[in-house]
């Protein structure tokens, strides 16, 4: 079929809205029709073209919500007219890791999804008749999208998608770092720096763990502001002086819980050496450059402080993703302040545009 789909062609350059061909979804594929979609930084880095592993041309997009338009052989935990949300971190539920509670780190198709293909190794979208790759196994930015069965979440129809879109990168990668990767524990102190879409995910996780204190720290007042919203205690504005002042306030000790949410080693750094002597566990949610290295002085390790990463929150996406749209669908997380945007497909550079002039939490797309 013949859909619109934003390609990056040349890094460095605007998305090219274009008309594109997508195939028919082969055996254990599903067509989707994408109704919304966020506009993410892991977009945006990898249209400049510094990522080294990223590819042209693609479609970008990774955000995204749609329905279930059609299904291939074999698929059968999806049927048409379900509510999907976009799952670039898969859940086979079979490999090695999907059995074990402790990651959420899929195998099953890393290797293909990595290079841009589906999990046969080809692609169904392509352009005057030359492959066109698939960015995160996703690419979301386009009406409709062929995706495998295991990287689809399916959820609850009462959910807008406009909102529920969210939940596929940012939010639930800051929820569930909070709530899966440190499992949070009642009555604790926790540090956030950072509060964009994944800091303030990282809030609200707290929050919903039952956490007394929740510090939020960021450069912006609008974006603490925000913070404040979703449930953080205190807020402070980042400086040199934020390790110290963590140590102040918690009688010398530091933190029981720091979450690092910016992707800059330096924040990781502090977040690392906020963390409470004993048991305090540091975090790390925000993705550095390629090469970048964290400096840890050891004997910070030696008396008690853990360090840990979390790609995706720990979220298993097929199991957990409908669970968290359940508990926003419950009330306990207010999205409506992260929506900043919206826009049609035409207009995706201005989401990069609005990104970079940190306008806003998620500019999202709405297809018609
Ligand atoms: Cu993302
Ligand atoms: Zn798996």
């Amino acid at each position: 079929m013949k859909i619109r789909a934003a390609v990056l062609e040349e890094f460095g350059k605007p998305l090219v809205v274009r008309e594109v061909d997508l195939a028919e979804p082969k055996a254990g594929e599903v067509l989707v029709r994408l109704v919304a979609c966020g506009v993410c930084h892991t977009d945006m880095y990898t249209a400049s073209g510094v990522d080294p592993s990223g590819y042209a041309p693609t479609v970008l997009g990774h955000e995204g919500a749609g329905v279930v338009e059609a299904i291939g052989e074999g698929v059968s935990s999806v049927a048409v007219g379900d509510h999907v949300v976009t799952l670039f971190s898969p859940q086979c539920r079979e490999c090695i890791h999907c059995l074990d509670p402790r990651t959420n780190i899929c195998l099953a198709i890393r290797e293909q999804q990595g290079e841009g293909y589906l999990p046969d190794g080809t692609t169904r979208l392509s352009l005057d008749g030359e492959p066109l790759r698939h960015f995160m196994g996703t690419s979301t930015f386009a009406e409709y999208t062929v995706m495998p069965e295991i990287a689809l979440a399916n959820i609850s129809k009462e959910a807008p998608l406009d909102h529920a879109c969210l939940f596929a990168c940012g939010l639930s990668t800051g929820i569930g770092a909070a709530i899966y990767t440190a499992k949070v524990e009642p009555g604790t102190t926790c540090v956030v720096f950072g509060a964009g879409m994944v800091g303030l995910g990282a809030v609200a996780g707290a929050r919903i763990q039952g956490a007394e204190r929740i510090i939020c720290v960021d450069l912006s007042d609008e974006r603490l502001e925000l913070a404040r919203g979703q449930g953080a205690t205190d807020t402070w504005t980042a400086g040199p002086d934020t390790v110290e002042r963590i140590l102040e306030e918690t009688g010398g000790f530091g933190a029981d819980y720091t979450f690092e949410a910016t992707g800059l080693v330096s924040v990781m750094q502090q977040a690392a050496e906020s963390a409470r002597m004993g048991w305090g566990l540091c975090t790390v949610a925000g993705v550095a450059g390629k090469g970048e290295t964290l400096d840890v002085i050891p004997r910070w390790l030696i008396t008690g402080r853990r360090v840990c990463g979390s790609s995706f929150g720990g979220v298993k996406g097929r199991d957990q993703v409908p669970a968290l749209i359940d508990r926003y669908l419950e009330g306990e997380i207010d999205l409506d302040p992260f929506i900043s945007h919206s826009l049609s497909l035409d207009e995706v550079n201005r989401g990069f545009e609005l990104m970079e002039a940190q306008d806003g939490i998620r500019s999202v797309i709405a297809f018609s």
